[in-house]
């Protein structure tokens, strides 16, 4: 049975949701870049590995200026990727996996090819053709300055100035002009494209920027840049978390529950005490919880973060939603190799990087699958983590395609590094993930790393999230009860009905916890938890 209040049997309450970087996953045809065919190929590993449901980035038609967050045409794939046939084909084998398939919809701002942008273009000032997009006037006699001081996410102005003098806004590359939403024929184009994808099969969508679609159209200066993707307080923002995105979410939301079944997660950087806004009953099934990737590996600030979310959700009745990594931010393979305090957004321009300690960073990934993987709510894999891949921090400047690099005149890289192809074999071009030159190199090392190998060796970092999705759904994935256990303050421990999930985020070994050991996300000395390690225990 569904119900459309998120009832306890919904998938995507206790899913375990792997995302596709589809440009990164797998060739299929040979061009360099990953697509459909090589993604319909990998549903059996995909399948073997245990996810409940797949997340794919943007598929549709764009000039990848921004990886295909600039979409050109909603209801067309991009033919770089493949087809709309094949991917209605991709949807239902997946479906005969008991795979459940998740699109990123971009509604925030459309690609600067897309035929609406083209047609306000060629439209004059005052045209309905330009009140789809925020065009205005710039300050000062001659309208010569930009409307107002807000900035773009990935560097410089967020106006845009047009050949007959009007601005128009980007709050992210200038081949990404936002989206007005208080136009109804936007609303109603966005329904329509929902309802495409929804007759298509689709389970659900993953929506962009979903904090950022109403704007203060009266364009007051803005203090300080807010940073889009950090978790801040952004309420009182003239373009991030209005009260009126609420009623979009209301809207679309009435759309989703014509159909059986299907959710929406949204991608909202808000601060915590906002965040269940965004989950009432009538609005999102989920939105994900950043909180955790933002936090140190220390065993207390896991414990409130942890404690936090998971008492936020309940409250609203909404399931918790666990994240590490995305397309966005640094793998935390690497992640939890640097310092605690460490400014990781901004690191590294320049390396090698003494401070990394690359070793203990791959052991926390392990114990940190260990953590997401037994709390309850779902939990989101990012392509490659699975194989604790790391981010490629030392990428040639040339190669570098992340809109921030350019944009921030380089100073800051970008995002290119988790982006990284997903080695399949030990050897060969693209170490199996096509036939040629990947469209960004691969280290020599990711062959090593390689699914071909991993799956050959019982300790691999691919063998033991195999192993804990697969007990995950025989123990864990459907009890609801979660209890913090103070182990002292080296430790994180909770229980889970009758698991007991205990991390030992100190530097020395501690002992063993009693009981009958589930899982471990290392081999331990016996008698003993080593550090930086983690353990599921039936007691
Ligand atoms: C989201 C996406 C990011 C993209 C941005 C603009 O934050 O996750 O990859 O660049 O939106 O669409």
């Amino acid at each position: 049975m569904t119900t459309t209040d998120g009832g306890p049997e919904n998938w995507w309450r206790h899913g375990v949701v792997y995302q596709v970087y589809v440009r990164s996953f797998a060739d299929g045809n040979g061009d360099g870049t990953g697509d459909i065919a090589g993604l319909r190929s990998k549903l059996g590993y995909l399948s073997e590995l245990g996810v409940d449901a797949l997340w794919i980035n943007p598929w549709y038609s764009s000039p990848l200026k921004d990886g295909g967050y600039d979409v050109a045409d909603y209801r067309a794939i991009d033919e770089r990727f493949g087809t709309t046939e094949e991917v209605e084909i991709f949807i239902e084998e997946a479906h005969t996996h008991g795979i459940k398939v998740i699109a990123d919809l971009v509604p925030n701002h459309t690609s600067d090819q897309h035929r609406w942008f083209q047609e306000a273009l060629d439209a004059a000032p005052g045209d309905p053709a330009r009140d789809r997009y925020i065009f205005q006037r710039g300050k000062g006699a001659d309208g010569s300055e930009p409307p107002s001081n807000w900035a773009a996410v990935f560097g410089g102005s967020a106006w845009e100035q047009v050949a007959d003098g009007e601005w128009y806004l980007h709050l992210f590359d200038p081949s990404q002009p936002d989206l007005n939403w208080e136009n109804e024929e936007v609303r109603a184009e966005f329904d329509s494209i929902f309802r495409f994808w929804l007759d298509r099969g689709i389970d659900g969508f993953r929506i962009d920027v979903a904090h950022g679609l109403v704007k203060d159209l009266t364009f007051p200066d803005v203090a300080q840049k807010a940073a889009i993707l950090e978790s801040e307080r952004t309420a009182d923002h003239p373009h991030w978390d209005r009260d009126g995105v609420h009623e979009i979410n209301r809207r679309w939301r009435a759309v989703l529950d014509e159909y059986e079944d299907r959710m929406m997660v949204a991608e909202a950087w808000v601060a915590a005490d906002r965040l269940p806004l965004y989950l009432r009953p009538d609005e999102y099934h989920q939105s994900f919880n950043f909180d955790l990737l933002d936090t140190d590996w220390d065993a207390p600030s896991f414990a409130e973060v942890i404690d936090k979310s998971v008492r936020a959700a309940e409250d609203v009745g909404a399931a918790s939603t666990w994240v590490l990594s995305n397309h966005d931010v640094m793998r935390h393979a690497t992640r939890y190799g640097l310092p605690n305090g460490t400014k990781w957004r901004r690191w590294p321009m320049t390396g090698p990087h003494e401070v990394l300690d690359e070793s203990a960073g791959f052991q926390r990934a392990r114990a940190a699958a260990l953590i997401t993987l037994s709390l309850p709510g779902s939990t989101y894999i990012y392509q490659g983590e699975e194989l604790g891949l790391p981010e490629v921090w030392d990428l040639p400047q040339d190669v570098l395609d992340d809109p921030t690099w350019e944009r921030s005149g380089h100073t800051e890289k970008g995002r290119d590094g988790c982006r990284v192809p997903i080695p399949w074999e030990k050897d060969g071009p693209s170490f199996g993930f096509g036939t040629g030159d990947p469209w960004i190199p691969q280290p020599a090392r990711f062959g090593s790393m390689s699914v071909a190998v991993q799956t050959q060796d019982t300790s691999s970092s691919l063998s033991l999230y195999r192993t804990a999705i697969a007990l995950r759904r025989q123990h864990l994935a459907m009890v609801s009860d979660f209890q913090l256990i103070d182990m002292g303050s080296d430790v994180l421990a909770y229980e889970r009905g009758d698991v007991l999930v205990v991390v030992n985020m100190g530097s020395d070994s501690m002992p063993m916890p009693e009981g009958d050991i589930l899982l471990a996300s290392h081999v331990n000395p016996p008698g003993l938890l080593a550090a930086d390690s983690a353990v599921w225990i039936r007691q």
